[in-house]
């Protein structure tokens, strides 16, 4: 006798129920002999393990059974159909997989697709002994040196290199391209430099929120003593002389300007001087170029606090790794705060006002405040309050005078919270 033909309702395809240790399905495929089907079992548990514990053959009048059976026990047909346990052990295998590839690179000492970061030509980078360039540890990264030069910023002894910035660090070795976007005063520029001042390379910075033309950014003809000369920009002498360019202020550049900067985002990227007969420039080995912005991408929320800021379109954002830096935490803030006042500021001080700089940035978050609270406005303020010996007259050019009279006044509402009046 011949099965009956299975109904509409009786679907090929995973058949599941939620337990208290996990999904239970079983999956009804086409099994090799003709009017025969073959029904799996399992469990997915919480991390997504899905093994196969029943697999067998049936007929169809079996299977009918089996679905009321199924249907009784509260198995529902899951839409997703037969590839579903496939697709939850592809889910469960991923992050062991990624671990593995992970692993092998780091074994392999893996550095960027641009190569590592070389010494300066001619410089002394080397340790004299092997023809090794010195690198500095910065974090947990090794950052190979430079040479002292002119434009080699000075080191901030007090500065603080926290983990969260290892990454960034790593990004400098392999020659990518990074933007770092926050309020302004949360350390953008100056993780930048002290990494620059650290390993001994020079900047250069260009601001885009003001005077910075095209002829200043990628260079001009001028004439001199009678004849015509070519003046570089600021960009194609970073990439000749192997400095750092810090694109500051980036979401004001003009358009121009983003135009140029394109071609060189690329790793290898070389710049055209059109101006210049379409001379070809190469990027020096350690050619690095960064951008700072305070309202682009996931800081656009606060656009309106940044007057004038462009959008930046998609597709040069993507050409970018972009970091957004928060400020300090309340610890790190105490830490930093001791370090840069030494000896006179102790943790007594520096943990009250910290605390204070970070109430005032959540009453930024919550829109209570329309001024940003920077570490730079924490640290000078700190620094008057040590000289004068009152916070509040410290206060006055540190703080308010820069702000709303409303908004001075619930700082002031701030610190009062948080230091009692002499008594
Ligand atoms: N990690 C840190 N350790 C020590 N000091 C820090 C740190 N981060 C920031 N600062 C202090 O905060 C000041 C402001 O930082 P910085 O100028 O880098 O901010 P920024 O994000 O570039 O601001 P803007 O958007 O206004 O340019 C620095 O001069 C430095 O004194
Ligand atoms: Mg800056």
């Amino acid at each position: 006798m011949n099965a009956p033909e299975l109904t509409e309702d009786e679907r090929l395809g995973l058949y599941l129920r939620n337990t208290e240790t996990g999904t239970e399905w079983w999956r009804v495929s086409v099994a090799d002999r003709p009017q025969t089907f073959r029904l799996e079992h399992g469990i997915e548990d919480a991390e997504a393990q899905a093994s196969v514990d029943i697999d067998l053959v049936v007929d169809a009048e079996n299977l009918r059974a089996k679905l009321k059976k199924w249907h009784r026990e509260g198995f529902v047909f899951e839409a997703r159909g037969a590839s579903s346990a496939t697709d939850a052990q592809q889910r469960a295998a991923f992050m062991p997989a990624l671990q593995r590839a992970a692993a092998a690179r780091r074994a392999a000492g893996h550095v960027g697709h641009a190569g590592p970061l070389q010494a300066r030509t001619g410089a002394s980078a080397t340790n004299g002994a092997a023809n090794e360039p010195r690198s500095v540890r910065i974090g947990e990264v090794d950052v190979p040196c430079g040479a002292p030069g002119p434009l080699v910023p000075r080191v901030n002894p007090a500065y603080l290199f926290s983990a969260r910035f290892n990454d960034i660090v790593e990004d400098i070795v392999e020659n990518r391209r990074v933007m770092l976007i926050g309020h302004t005063g949360a350390g953008k520029t100056s993780l930048i430099e002290q990494v620059a001042a650290r390993a001994q390379h020079g900047v250069v910075r260009s601001n885009m929120n003001g005077q910075t033309t095209v002829g200043d950014f990628v260079g001009f003809w001028t004439v001199k003593g009678g004849e015509t000369l070519w003046v570089d920009g600021v960009l194609p002498t970073a990439m000749r002389e192997g400095l750092w360019l810090i694109v500051d202020e980036i979401d004001f550049a003009e358009p121009s300007i983003l135009a140029a900067l394109t071609a060189v985002l690329e790793p290898h990227g070389r710049l055209t001087l059109k101006e210049k007969g379409n001379e070809v420039v190469e990027p020096h080995p350690a050619f690095r170029l960064f951008a700072t912005a305070n309202a682009v991408g996931a800081m656009s929320q606060f656009r309106h606090l940044y007057q004038g800021a462009n959008l930046m379109n998609e597709a040069f954002l993507d050409r970018w790794r972009v970091y957004l830096l928060d400020y300090l935490s309340p610890a790190e803030e105490t830490d930093v705060l001791m370090r840069t006042l030494a000896p006179h500021m102790t943790q007594t001080l520096a943990a009250t006002l910290a605390a204070i700089a970070a109430d005032c940035r959540a009453a930024f978050a919550r829109e209570d405040l329309s001024s940003a609270f920077s570490t730079r406005r924490l640290l000078d303020w700190a620094e008057l309050m040590l000289r004068t010996g009152d916070p509040e007259r410290a206060a006055g050019p540190a703080i308010y005078a820069k702000v709303s009279p409303e908004d001075a006044t619930l700082i002031r509402g701030i610190i009062r919270h948080h230091i009692a009046p002499a008594g």
